[in-house]
């Protein structure tokens, strides 16, 4: 019999994506979604890349009885836990409902899975639980710590599951902490779809070559990186996607938490993503060089060498590749999910 996997937040961007590498490997997949980040759509089209069909429930995590039911009726051998609202300044405006809702989300997951005995779980953390690194690459026992309610919520829920794993429950948890996520399935059916103004740099950008936002705002020149723009670590979401299928498969430790860094383990500058985005898509970018955004570092990059060794998973795709396949989504998608729906 194949292993059912429960995905939390399967509708949204990575998670999207991650179904397509567990029914492409066999997997059964259940998702539970509120929606309310993403749009029904985006499992349609998974299930027309992979001929399979999504078992979907629309209710959040939080509501108890609606997903103790789900888990007491299905047999479920893992839990990705992709749900959680992520946008950093959404989060310092309004602190309660990130903590309300990925905090509370999480409780009612892990209480319904213990009581139920299922055990093995895969945690989306993030790369801001290294705030301002003192030191590049990123390894993973480097000092944590947050500057945002967001950030403050992925290192509250780590502690969660570390104590969690130290109990006799057996708990097996890993939790994958993604450095930046650009690209798109190949197909340009699938990718990601923000809603109002991108934060991100890579959709932002997507949207310029559109037409939809007139130029690019380049946050600072004068950082300490070779160009003085800001460089960061963008992971292609099909390796991030592999990166869950080799971290299941590795939960055969009870009684283990394990952190890794999800990253390419090199660093693109602003100006260096937009060149290689110009020559994917062959559309020019014009933008304009502004003051620095509050919050941002000048560098941040992972060190990736323990998830090679204990995962055997390295990324493969190119920050090339990210951006001819977000273009692809991007300029099939103009409006996202919005434009079939
Ligand atoms: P996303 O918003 O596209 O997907 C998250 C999904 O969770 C959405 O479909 C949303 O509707 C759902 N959701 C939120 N709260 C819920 C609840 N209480 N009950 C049920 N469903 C709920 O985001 P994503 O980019 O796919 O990110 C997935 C995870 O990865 C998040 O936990 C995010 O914090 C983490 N992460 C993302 C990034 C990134 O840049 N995309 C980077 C690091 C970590
Ligand atoms: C953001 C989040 C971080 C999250 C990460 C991955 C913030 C403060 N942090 O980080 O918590 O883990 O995404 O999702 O939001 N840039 C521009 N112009 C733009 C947009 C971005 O110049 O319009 C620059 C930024 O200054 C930065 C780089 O592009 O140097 C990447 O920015 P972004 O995509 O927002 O990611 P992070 O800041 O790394």
């Amino acid at each position: 019999m194949p292993e059912r996997i429960l995905v939390t937040g399967g509708a949204g961007y990575i998670g999207s994506h991650t179904i397509i590498g567990l029914q492409e490997a066999g997997y059964d997949v259940v998702v539970v979604d509120n929606l309310s980040n993403s749009n029904p759509e985006s499992l349609k089209r998974v299930e027309q890349i992979t001929g399979k069909q999504v078992e979907f429930h629309g209710f959040d995590l939080q509501d108890r009885q609606q997903l103790d039911a789900l888990v007491q009726a299905n047999r479920i051998d893992a839990v990705i836990h992709f749900a959680g609202l992520k946008a950093v300044g959404e989060s310092t405006a309004k602190p309660l409902l990130y903590y309300g809702n990925n905090l509370g989300s999480t409780l009612s997951l892990l209480e319904t899975m213990r009581k139920h005995d299922v055990n093995k779980l895969v945690f989306s953390s993030s790369a801001t639980v290294y705030g301002d690194p003192r030191t590049l690459p990123i390894t993973e026992d480097m000092p944590r710590s947050a500057t945002n309610p967001y950030g403050h919520t992925k290192l509250m829920i780590e502690q969660m599951l570390e104590d969690m794993s130290k109990t006799s429950d057996g708990w097996n948890i890993t939790s994958l902490r993604y450095f930046n996520p650009i690209g798109a399935h190949p197909s340009g059916s699938i990718g990601e779809d923000p809603n109002g103004i991108p934060n991100n740099l890579l959709p932002y950008v997507c949207q310029v070559a559109t037409g939809r936002r007139d130029k690019l705002t380049v946050f600072g020149d004068d950082y300490a990186t070779p160009d003085g723009t800001g460089v960061r670590d963008y992971i292609h979401v099909m390796d991030l996607a592999a990166a869950h299928l080799a971290a299941l498969q590795h939960l055969d430790h009870p009684g283990t938490y394990k952190a890794y860094n999800i990253g390419t383990g090199a660093g693109t500058s602003v100006l260096e993503l937009v060149k290689a985005f110009e020559e994917a898509s062959g559309v020019t970018i014009p933008y304009q060089i502004a003051d620095r955004r509050p919050g941002d570092i000048d560098s941040c990059y992972a060190d990736v060498s323990l998830a090679a060794r204990e995962l055997d998973w390295k990324a493969e795709r190119s920050v090339t590749d990210g951006c001819a396949d977000s273009w692809r989504w991007q300029s099939q998608n103009p409006h996202g999910y919005a434009d079939r729906t």
